[in-house]
């Protein structure tokens, strides 16, 4: 590595961390609205000592021998790293890191405006104002669901689903929640939350809100069996990733009437949006915004850079994600 790394961002980041990499390295950022396609990306990740990547772009075998030896770490901004192949970037001594904890409470803010928009029916009311429907104030009009002392059940207790519970704290709820990891009591006590089977949270929850990681145990995790065994007034939020909610299976759901409605922020095949969803109205539906507020993306963009300079530095990165490849 020469004395200035040579690095590559795969789509605009923040100015203010985008400023202090450049003060240490020759930054090339990809700007392309669409993100770089994959043959294009093999292409330009040759002979990078860094690359920052997206949850677009998959880092597997593929793209650490286009890219090359010489290659230290791949920083992904987002905290999920399911494009990541990370024991492929073990085998190929790349360090790899994502960027948690600063978005978590973004992302349960995220969830919760979700989980309020579908049950208060916030989206159809928006659009038939917009559409310049006539109306007047009446009692039984585009009645929803009611969040406060209701249950939530939260599939996926860590950082962000333990967030979303001290919300509906606030919110005088129940709080439920299901993670195939037992959580310290300390964790229960502080969040109020009760462990239940699976079968039980969905059975008793009003409010399921999605928070696992998507790996091959949780992919499909919710499908036809899942929405059947939930109450005729539940509401399903998802900010974790697609395609742990089947989407045809939770498209008939909601037709169906099996459920009340869905909030989505994820997709089976981003940036894909299923059309049976979009033509129903029980559906609230936001592009992959989880951590997308100012602060926040600021603070993604710093953690990034922390991480690369440690690398340089040959210091062990703050959110290494394969501790193997730096020496245990
Ligand atoms: C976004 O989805 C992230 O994983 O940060
Ligand atoms: C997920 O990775 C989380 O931070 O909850």
């Amino acid at each position: 590595m020469t004395d200035r790394p040579n690095v590559l961002v795969t789509r605009p980041i923040m100015d203010a961390p985008l400023a202090r990499l450049r003060e240490r390295c020759d930054v090339t950022v990809h700007e392309n609205d669409f993100g770089i396609p994959r043959d294009e990306l093999l292409h330009v990740v040759a002979g990078r000592d860094a690359i920052v990547t997206m949850l677009t772009e998959k880092v597997d075998a593929e793209f650490l021998a286009a890219a090359g030896p010489q290659l230290r770490i791949v920083a992904n901004h987002a905290v999920g790293f399911d494009n990541v192949d990370v024991a492929a970037c073990t085998d190929a001594s790349v360090l790899a890191t994502n960027t948690p904890d600063v978005l978590t409470e973004t992302t349960a803010d995220t969830a919760f405006a979700l989980l309020m928009a579908a049950a208060r029916r916030v989206g159809e009311g928006e659009r038939f104002l917009r559409a310049g429907t006539p109306w007047i104030w009446g009692p039984l009009m585009m009645l929803g669901q009611d969040v406060h002392h209701k249950t939530i059940g939260i599939v996926g207790f860590g950082r962000i689903g333990q967030a979303v519970a001290r919300r509906a704290k606030g919110f005088g709820m129940r709080v439920a929640y299901n993670d195939a990891v037992n959580l310290p009591a300390e964790v229960e006590a502080e969040t109020g939350a009760e462990r239940l089977d699976l079968d039980d949270l969905l059975a008793q929850a009003d409010f399921i809100s999605i928070h696992t990681n998507l790996t091959p145990e949780t992919r499909h995790l919710f499908g036809a069996e899942a929405f059947r065994a939930m109450k005729p007034t539940a509401v399903v939020v998802n900010t974790s990733r697609g395609p742990v909610v089947d989407e045809q299976a939770l498209a008939d759901a909601l037709e169906a009437g099996e459920i009340f409605a869905a909030g989505l922020d994820v997709f089976e095949r981003e940036p894909e949006v299923e059309a049976r969803l979009l033509g129903l109205e029980n559906v609230v539906v936001i592009p992959h915004l989880g951590s997308a507020t100012v602060d926040t993306r600021n603070a993604m963009g710093d953690v990034v850079v922390d991480n690369l300079f440690a690398a340089f530095d040959g210091a062990r990165p703050p959110t290494l994600l394969n501790p193997d490849a730096f020496g245990g």
